[in-house]
């Protein structure tokens, strides 16, 4: 389908540029690299390279406290910048990730960077430290902009300085870093992609080329496999459209997999509203990342063979966008998902779970050991969490569990919510099966329980990134915009995967 304008935009740039991402000497970020971070501790000792006097940094306005930094200046060779850590803070994987993303940020024009491996013991280990690095570093410098200075020198390179017998682990943590700050830097890049250039057929276009290269397989399917299959959630959301939909599965599949996997990813392409058209506001104008869900399937999925990754993963990307027009979803329409059960639209802007209905039903017709969804589903969830956690629910606590973990591990924290049974009357229908919208209260756990409506009792767990999808402002490893939240979530997830025994998570109430 064309567009009306000759306006079109690469919608990946970021996967085009190759930073090359090492491990090196001192010796070698000296002569070779434009900025060393320097960190510093408000209450330690300031470090020698910066002067070793306090009072001159502090004259400077640098005191070691989070977020400050300083550059400075030197007649040749690269500047140092003084990261601040705080006070009294330990260090963690996470602290180590923002700070590195501090000093990037710090030195923007900077196209060589270098950041140091403390030898010794920090508490994090030397690849866990070059990984947190290297993700910190290439994220804070990811960049999506389609303006005049979007030639702005990027990033060309970062050196993580080791010692000789840390070189190998730190060698690897890169490489692991490198990995997860490509796929979630795709993740962005799709997310910020604006809607006229990014549809649903583009969407799957791009799974097919990035998908295969990174040793998936991938189907895409077209309206009418979709109306053979009978995906009427997909379907009807899709009716208002110019732009038809698409279904795309993923498939890695690793010799002898240790578990298998099923993702599910919103990608609402642009959530206009539909009939129940959105107000123009900020909300609105941000929708064309109600995809980030899909995103961050097909985005994760991308980087699970080269990390090793041995549970067996299948990703369904549900997109099309919602729009309004004579053809579209009508309040009251019934539509019949893939699993037969059928639904009685009461608000066409809660058009994610119907979408993502087609999605776990198709999940549950393969083997699968447990089923995860991943939607920017809910303003309630941005209301409950803001923007720095996401919600999670699910029928099996171990997923729950393993979920909330990887969170923790990296960085994209989950907070569960109740999947409450008595809530379930919310979506009674007197004509259809269900409703897709509950009262006005409670709106995450409602989605959450139209969800369950198509698992079919297997593991199952929902994470909503309607809050975290986005950040007003750059921060740690966030950037403004879509931030990715999810993808690296996901990759631990996958890689951390231990098969959930029956009976080993009880049901929530
Ligand atoms: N895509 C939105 C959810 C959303 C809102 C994400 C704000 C990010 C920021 C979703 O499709 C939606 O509109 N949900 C409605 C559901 C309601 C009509 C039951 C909502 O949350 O208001
Ligand atoms: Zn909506
Ligand atoms: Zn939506």
């Amino acid at each position: 389908m064309s567009t009306t304008t000759k306006d079109d935009f690469d919608p990946i740039p970021s996967t085009r540029h190759r930073i090359h991402v090492g491990v090196g000497s001192l010796r070698q970020a000296e002569q070779e690299t434009d900025a060393i971070a320097v960190p510093v501790a408000a209450d330690g000792e300031t470090p020698a390279e910066l002067g070793s006097d306090p009072a001159a940094l502090a004259s400077a306005g640098f005191t070691g406290q989070r977020g400050q930094s300083l550059v400075q200046p030197r007649a040749d060779g690269p500047v140092r910048v003084a990261v601040g850590i705080g006070t009294g803070r330990e260090i963690d994987v996470a602290l180590v990730r923002d700070l590195a993303a501090d000093f990037a940020r710090a030195v923007p024009y900077h196209r060589r960077l270098a950041v140091e491996v403390p030898s010794g013991d920090v508490g994090v280990s030397v690849a866990d430290f070059a990984q947190a690095v290297t993700e910190g570093v290439l994220l804070a410098r990811w960049r999506y902009f389609l303006g005049r200075d979007a030639d702005r020198p990027t990033l060309e390179s970062l050196l993580v300085v080791a010692s000789d017998s840390d070189a190998e682990q730190a060698r690897a943590g890169v490489e692991r870093g490198r990995l997860v700050a490509e796929a979630c830097s795709l993740g962005r890049d799709l997310a910020n992609c604006p809607a006229a250039t990014l549809s649903a057929v583009r969407m799957a276009e791009i799974a097919v080329d990035v998908g295969t290269a990174s040793g998936l397989e991938v189907e895409v399917y077209d309206k009418d496999q979709l109306i053979a299959m009978g995906c009427g959630g997909l379907l009807g959301v899709n009716r208002g459209s110019v732009q038809p939909p698409r279904m795309v599965r993923l498939r890695y599949q690793p010799e002898n997999p240790t578990g298998r996997i099923a993702l599910i990813g919103k990608g609402i392409m642009y959530d206009s509203g539909g009939i129940s058209l959105k107000p123009s506001d900020e909300s609105h104008a941000q929708m064309k990342n109600d995809m980030t869900g899909a995103a961050t399937v097909l985005a994760s999925m991308t980087a699970l063979r080269d990390l090793g990754c041995t549970a067996a993963v299948t990703g369904y990307l549900m997109c099309t966008d919602n729009m309004p027009s004579g053809s579209a979803m009508m309040l009251g329409d019934v539509l019949r998902m893939r699993n037969g059960t059928t639904v009685e639209v009461l608000n066409t802007d809660a058009e994610g779970r119907l979408v993502m209905a087609d999605g776990l039903a198709l999940a549950t017709e393969e083997p699968v050991d447990a089923i995860v969804d991943i939607a920017t589903l809910t303003g309630a969830c941005l209301r409950t969490f803001g923007i720095e956690i996401a919600g999670v629910m699910g029928n099996h606590a171990a997923v729950v569990e393993q979920l909330r973990r990887a969170g923790d591990t990296v960085d994209e924290p989950v907070w569960e919510l109740p999947l409450h049974r008595s809530y379930r009357s919310q979506l009674d229908s007197p004509i259809a099966d269900m409703t897709n919208m509950g009262g006005v209260n409670a709106g995450s756990i409602t989605a959450a329980l139209f969800l369950e409506e198509f698992v079919g009792g297997l593991p199952w767990a929902h994470i909503d990134i309607a809050g975290t999808a986005q950040s007003p402002e750059a921060k740690g490893w966030r950037n403004k915009g879509a931030t990715g939240f999810g993808t690296r979530l996901l990759i631990e997830f996958a890689l951390r995967f231990a098969r959930p025994r029956d009976g080993s998570g009880a049901a929530t109430p």
